[in-house]
């Protein structure tokens, strides 16, 4: 293949990385697709899920995502040197490009768990970029986390993103363990270890 061909392969993978982007973000429902991922039960769950952006989420919601975020994560970003930054992570909670999958109670209609989430470019690759995952504690183990995070693997499949990709604190060490039992590695561009970061990237192919 010469030089001109390869620049040429190049620039039409970018072009397709860029247009299934494009095209997931124009869907206004991208779970509709996906009816078996609209419901949970198992493990002694009954629950119902929805997929919405953040300017069509309750406010009474988004507030309950950041205490839930609070409540789980508070300690370990404390015990790190990020620290906890209430504002910081309300305002990226807040953002007008934020997309929330959240699981209810069928009977006491209670939020148990959500994922924020963005269809995005990141380093050149089309990814479902994955910012929160967080479960109530009496949701727990019990399967949904990892239903979630499926969830999010199948938008990723279905409108032909290259990824999945996440952070999670390196002290949060069952974060972490979850996510390697998904099949989640290190990302290429996670921290380098010299670089002493409080936090890991990882990420799963899925083309
Ligand atoms: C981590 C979290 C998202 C996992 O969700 P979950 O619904 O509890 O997890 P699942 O039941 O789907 O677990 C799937 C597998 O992941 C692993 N896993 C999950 N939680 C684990 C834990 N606390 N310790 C060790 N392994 C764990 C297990 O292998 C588990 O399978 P098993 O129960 O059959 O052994 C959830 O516990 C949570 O919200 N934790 C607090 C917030 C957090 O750490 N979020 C992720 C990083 S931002």
């Amino acid at each position: 293949m010469s030089a001109l061909d390869e620049i040429t392969n190049s620039d039409a993978a970018a072009t397709a990385q860029q247009k299934a982007i494009e095209n997931a973000n124009r869907q206004t429902a991208p779970m509709a697709p996906f009816p078996e991922f609209l419901k949970y039960d198992d493990n002694g769950c009954s629950l119902d899920l929805y997929c919405k952006r953040k300017p069509d989420m309750e406010p009474k919601m988004l507030k309950w995502a950041f205490k839930l975020a609070e409540r789980n994560v508070g300690p370990q970003y404390k015990a790190c040197s990020l620290g906890w930054q209430p504002k910081v992570k309300q305002s990226d909670l807040n953002k007008n490009w934020a997309r929330y999958l959240v699981a209810v109670d069928r009977a006491t209609k209670k939020p148990a768990a959500y994922t924020m989430f963005r269809f995005d470019l990141d380093y050149g690759r089309s990814v479902v970029y994955c910012y929160e995952m967080q479960v109530e504690a009496e949701f727990q183990r019990k399967g949904l986390g990892g239903f979630m995070m499926k969830a999010l693997e199948k938008l990723a499949q279905h409108y032909r993103l290259e990824r999945v990709v996440l952070t999670v604190l390196k002290n949060n060490e069952d974060g972490m363990k979850f996510y390697r039992r998904l099949g989640y590695d290190i990302d290429e561009n996670s921290p380098d270890k010299a670089d002493n970061e409080a936090y890991e990237i990882m990420s799963k192919l899925m083309l």
